[in-house]
């Protein structure tokens, strides 16, 4: 192995809708969720030289534990390789915002690591690390609209919606989602789907437009509660076209999708005038294709093309 290095974009996630079932006796809960990812992004340099293992971080933001250097320890383990491998992670999207950023950089490690080390690493396998991380993980391998059940884990891919406008309200408002999920107060039992997200699921998977999806974040009620703030937020997204708008994870972002791009820019000034505290951006969803595209030129010929047995979804891809 000679010294190589790549770049990659990290996506960010929402969650389309969100329904938390029972607690398990693994201390998670089971859960229903949509998933969708979205154009905002961390960008990822990725340098592997042969040599002892060693692994070097470098980022303006400090999470500890680094959930990218568990990653390349994971990947390491499972391929019995030794690498000096240094990230540069420029962080934009934003911590604890209930966007999946720390998830989807462990993602991204899983999909451009092992094609710096030249070692093929199957998917199954990859799928079995990114559980061991975290929930939300599992889903950046995918990418796309996906329903997730179990921990969030189990994932199926939805058909391919439109590449829509949205806008992301990120308040300075820190939202922790051990204490959001507990909040949530519910029984350890076995549960089922609720017929209300099966609903929203069929509105999604069939191409339905966004205004009729009926979805909804269980977490919304718990953590309005606390900062009504947020509620605010989702009032004058809707107010200002939004359909739907919804808080994403367990907050504090909340987003809103929009018909068109008139109707998000002028939602967008109005939302830098008068809520100039928040952070607000402006991103598009991105489609399981296109994130595959993303992925196929970041890595060019290291990316492997067995790693996707899903391919025939991207003929939903317009
Ligand atoms: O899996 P992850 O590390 O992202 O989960 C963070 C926390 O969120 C867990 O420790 C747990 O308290 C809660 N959680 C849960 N059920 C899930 C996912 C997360 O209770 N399905």
């Amino acid at each position: 192995m000679s010294t190589a290095r790549v770049r990659v974009r990290s996506l960010a996630k929402i969650n389309l809708d969100l329904r938390v079932l029972n607690r398990r006796p693994d201390g998670y809960h089971d859960l229903r969720t949509i998933f969708q990812t979205v154009s905002l992004a961390d960008t990822i340099d990725i340098e592997c030289r042969p040599g002892r293992t060693r692994i070097d971080i470098n980022s303006s933001f400090n999470i500890s534990p680094n959930i990218i250097e568990k990653t390349a320890d994971a990947i390491l383990k499972a391929t019995k390789k030794t690498a000096r491998i240094g990230f540069v992670l420029q962080k934009r999207i934003p911590l604890g915002g209930g966007l999946g950023g720390g998830s989807s950089n462990a993602a991204a490690v899983l999909l451009a690591l092992p094609a710096l080390l030249g070692k093929p690493l199957s998917m199954e396998k990859r799928m079995e690390i990114a559980a061991s991380l975290g929930s939300d993980v599992p889903f950046f391998l995918l990418g796309g609209t996906a329903v997730g059940i179990g921990r969030g884990t189990e994932l199926y891919p939805l058909p391919e919606l439109p590449s829509l406008p949205a806008l992301l309200i990120t308040p300075g408002i820190h939202v922790s989602t051990p204490d959001a999920y507990r909040a949530l107060n519910r029984p350890q039992a076995e549960s089922h789907a609720p017929a209300r997200f099966q609903e929203a699921a069929r509105h999604v998977a069939e191409g339905d437009p966004p205004a009729a999806w009926n979805v909804e974040n269980d977490f919304e009620p718990v953590v309005f509660r606390q900062h009504s703030h947020l509620e605010l937020i989702k009032g004058k997204l809707l107010k200002l076209g939004a359909r739907p708008a919804l808080m994403s994870g367990s907050g504090s972002t909340m987003f809103g999708i929009f018909a068109n791009r008139q109707i998000r820019d002028r939602a967008e000034a109005w939302f830098r005038k008068e809520f100039a505290d928040n952070q607000v951006r402006r991103v598009s969803l991105i489609r399981r294709g296109q994130y595959r595209a993303m992925w196929r030129r970041q890595l060019g010929a290291g990316l492997d093309t067995k790693l996707w047995p899903w391919q025939s979804q991207d003929r939903y891809a317009k």
